[in-house]
């Protein structure tokens, strides 16, 4: 493929060059030929920039980081940019993809990033081996990441992190509930916090992988869009002793919602008939030192300006308990309008409740009051 100034143009993408067609600037939808390029996941690169930045600050081993389905490139050849790493393997089936790619090494004198032109599951089984593995692992599919798990999983060092996007919104958030069941493992419900389900489900699944190779995951950080859910995990070398799978309990008449071990088929503020979501992941979502260290350093980074108030929000959530609830669900429970976010907050914890926003929802919050509580102290 040849790379004419007619079809492809440079871009600066946080502080890197990169070579990209033009016609993925230009059209609405990102063509997938010659190769994929989305100037709209910046925000969510952005975001991989901060998380790698933040685990590479700490880290004492070697620092390689395995992109497993690269595109053109624009998130590892960031990393190899603007993060201090050893080395950083790209690969792809696409050739078109990994020209650009080398292309966009070239105009940042890259001298730290390989490329290599494989099926996913091929490229990872060859840093399988102790000894082999990489620091950092990323699989970033068109769809489903969870046929990726197991040779991700495996060409992870222990200790290291493995990051995954799903963008099978529609399966996850439960339009498709068979196939949910039969990619992830688990069954989602539609609910107004379906975005966390996704993400449970897919930490769900991941765990379910982990544990038959003999590995622990610890999510340190997830991510939620309109377009795609996003999570990045420590992995362990150590069988997880912790029950952290299970199910969401909801009740539609209600709107009661729980965190439980097994299945609960009967509302216990109503009695009317529960929905269940899983098996998913009920643990913990995010890793608060693990956020704080992103948010401390972003001032190293030239990344957008949102990232710090959505780590913010992800801070204050990191110790709550999980299932947020919105405004507009509980007012609508009232009928009434909705209070605004922050007094919304303030008012619960006046009562000694635990409550925060949630980066899930700009209408959303968490708390350890149940719906009743919630509406009785706004009713008050
Ligand atoms: C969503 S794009 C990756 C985008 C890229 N990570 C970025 O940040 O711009 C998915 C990529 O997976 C590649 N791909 C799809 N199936 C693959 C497979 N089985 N093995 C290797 N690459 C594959 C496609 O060629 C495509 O470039
Ligand atoms: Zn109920």
């Amino acid at each position: 493929m040849q790379i004419t100034r007619e079809s492809f143009e440079e871009i600066i993408e946080g502080k890197t060059k990169l070579m990209v067609p033009k016609k993925s600037i230009t059209d609405k939808v990102p063509p997938k030929k010659p190769a994929f390029f989305n100037p709209k996941a910046k925000l969510t690169r952005d975001f991989s920039i901060i998380a790698y930045g933040a685990f590479l600050k700490n880290f004492e081993g070697p620092k390689i980081f395995l992109e497993g389905l690269s595109g053109i490139g624009a998130r590892g050849i960031r990393v190899a940019n603007e993060l201090k790493t050893d080395n950083v393997i790209l690969n792809d089936l696409n050739p078109s993809g990994l020209e650009l790619a080398k292309c966009s090494g070239k105009l940042n004198d890259l001298q730290n990033v390989e490329f290599s032109e494989n099926e996913i599951c091929r490229f990872f089984s060859q840093y399988s081996q102790k000894g082999s593995r990489a620091s950092i692992v990323d699989i970033d599919p068109f769809g489903s990441p969870a046929q990726f798990f197991d040779c991700g999983l495996r060409a992870t060092m222990h200790g290291g992190i493995l990051s995954c996007t799903a963008t099978d919104l529609q399966v996850l958030n439960g339009l498709f509930q068979n196939a949910c069941a039969r990619k992830y493992g688990g069954i989602p419900i539609r609910t107004e916090y379906g975005n966390e389900i996704a993400i449970r489900l897919i930490l769900g699944c991941l765990r379910m992988v982990a544990g038959r190779l003999g590995l622990e995951i610890i999510p340190l950080y997830v991510e939620s869009n309109f377009h795609y859910y996003r999570i990045y995990v420590k992995v362990n070398k150590r069988p997880d002793q912790e029950v952290n799978l299970g199910y969401i309990t909801h009740c539609k008449n209600c709107g009661h919602r729980k965190i439980v071990f097994e299945k609960i088929n009967s509302c216990e503020l109503c009695e009317s008939q529960n929905n269940n979501a899983g098996l998913l992941w009920i643990g913990k979502i995010f890793d608060k030192n693990f956020v704080e260290e992103m948010i401390l350093k972003i001032s190293e980074l030239n990344v957008d300006k949102s990232c710090e108030k959505a780590l913010k929000k992800c801070l204050a959530e990191s110790e709550m308990p999980g299932i947020y609830f919105t405004l507009d669900e509980i007012a609508s429970k009232m009928k009434s309008s909705p209070p605004k976010l922050e007094n919304a907050i303030k008012n619960l914890q006046n009562k000694g409740y635990l409550s925060s926003p949630t980066s899930f929802s700009p209408t959303g919050f968490r708390t350890n009051a149940n719906i009743k509580e919630i509406i009785k102290t706004f009713s008050d």
